[in-house]
């Protein structure tokens, strides 16, 4: 093999490695590993998308709750004491039970809720921080009925 042919063949061993790389990468950003999310993909997807009509979709709509006066809250209140009753999503219907999730640490409710307003394209709205602990630790003094976060959620004007 010539000299040439030895460098041609490293360089390509090199770029084959750099997308390998690459794509490894690629693939752990897109996975997000959030092992706490796992109980949660069997209503609302892995892709947040839900099911139409039965589970409402987190991906696209998570951010519209944030930006709500009493979003932040009303979704900490969702995971520790559930929801029930008819809620209505981008014009479509829902009138299923979100389970309660108290047994979770403050911590991993703030991480759930940091998971969900960041994935499939969500966002903070500009000017929020991440979820914390704290935030949670104070809706779980209130103890509310999945019917009164119901009500809560009436109250913020979503469309
Ligand atoms: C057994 C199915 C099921 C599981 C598991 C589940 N949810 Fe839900 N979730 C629902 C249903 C159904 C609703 C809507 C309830 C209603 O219609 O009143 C909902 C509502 C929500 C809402 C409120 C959406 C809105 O538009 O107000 C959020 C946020 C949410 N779920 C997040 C989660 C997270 C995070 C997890 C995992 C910890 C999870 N859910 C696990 C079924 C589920």
């Amino acid at each position: 093999m010539s000299n040439h042919n030895v460098s041609r063949l490293f360089s390509s061993a090199v770029l084959l490695m750099a997308l390998g790389f690459y794509l490894l990468g690629a693939q752990s950003a897109m996975a997000q590993a959030s092992p706490l999310y796992s109980q949660c993909q069997g209503c609302h997807q892995p892709t947040g998308a839900g099911v139409p009509g039965v589970f409402p979709p987190l991906a696209g709509y998570t951010p519209a709750i944030l930006e709500a006066k009493g979003g932040r809250e009303y979704l900490i209140q969702v995971l520790l004491y559930g929801l029930q009753g008819s809620i209505s999503v981008k014009g479509a219907k829902y009138q299923g039970a979100m389970p309660a999730y108290p047994q979770l640490k403050d911590e991993e409710i703030a991480g759930l809720l940091n998971h969900i307003s960041t994935q499939w394209g969500n966002k903070f709205p500009a000017g929020q921080k991440p979820f914390t602990a704290a935030e949670v630790k104070s809706q779980r003094a209130k103890t509310m009925t999945a019917a009164q976060v119901l009500e809560a959620r009436d109250k913020l004007g979503l469309k």
